[in-house]
């Protein structure tokens, strides 16, 4: 059955969310791939793929930016089975500890990191009910959102809002308790190679999104799995 994604933060070819989008549409997928501005790279994919590939203007940061992508989208696709929340940001300080970190700064990480994922799923959840089959959404975490495993003095902002998120996919996971036609996980992807400065990281984002897309569809409709997973499946500690 064709597929219609939503993956956010997809504007960096060397990133996990554009690779997310290029594996969905070698499958055949219908695409919407969120961006807050322009991206060459996406243009470029998108004469491989001008019928499946929509490219979308969404700061998730904002409420009346997804607001507005939501009314656009409507005209996209007839439906959604699987979002991706996957856009990140962090703060200047973020390698610093608390003497040295402007605090002032880590309300706009909570609000694009842990707030966005939800402004998404509420204001695209019509585009999911419609989906035919269990509509999966899944919100890209990190190691440094455990609680349990936390080990750094440093990563304030990232850290805050990774549990964050984590902490909303475990209520909206309640939420869907008793539908089964909608189902919402945290993955830990593990350290990727999505920058230069991540050259010795043991993941390629092209191949590690392949295994992940994978692997989504074994949660899709499991209701009693763990919640928190590696990007293997495998339950992480929250
Ligand atoms: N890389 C790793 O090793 C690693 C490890 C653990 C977890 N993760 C998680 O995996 C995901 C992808 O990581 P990555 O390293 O590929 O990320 P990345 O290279 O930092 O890319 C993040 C994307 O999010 C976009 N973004 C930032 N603020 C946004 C906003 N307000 N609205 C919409 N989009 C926004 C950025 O857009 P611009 O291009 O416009 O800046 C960028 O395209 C993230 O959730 C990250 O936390 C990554």
């Amino acid at each position: 059955m064709k597929q219609y994604v939503l993956v956010t933060g997809t504007g960096r070819p060397m990133a996990l969310g554009f690779n997310f989008v290029l594996r969905y549409l070698e499958q055949g997928a219908d695409v919407i791939a969120t961006v807050r501005k322009p991206s060459e790279g996406l243009n470029e994919l998108q004469k491989q793929y001008p019928d499946t590939l929509h490219i979308l203007e969404m700061d998730v940061g904002s409420t009346s930016s997804v607001k507005a992508a939501y009314e656009k989208a409507k005209d996209m696709v007839p439906c959604l089975d699987t979002i991706i929340n996957n856009a990140v940001t962090t703060s200047p300080d973020t390698n610093k500890e608390l003497e040295e970190f402007n605090l002032d700064d880590i309300p706009a990480v909570i609000n694009v990191d842990a707030v966005g994922p939800l402004r998404v799923v509420k204001e695209f959840m019509p585009l999911m009910k419609k989906s035919p089959i269990p509509a999966l959404i899944v919100n890209i975490s990190s190691e440094a959102g455990s609680i349990g495993k936390c080990y750094r003095s440093y990563y304030l902002d990232y850290g805050m809002a990774k549990a964050g998120m984590n902490m909303s996919t475990k209520t909206l996971h309640n939420k869907f308790k008793d539908d089964p036609m909608m189902n919402i996980i945290c993955v830990h992807p593990g350290w990727m190679h999505t920058n230069e400065g991540n050259a010795k990281a043991p993941f390629e984002p092209y191949d590690h999104a392949e295994t992940m897309r994978l692997m989504f569809e074994t949660k899709r409709t499991d209701k009693d799995g763990p919640i928190f997973v590696t990007w293997a499946g495998e339950e992480y500690p929250w």
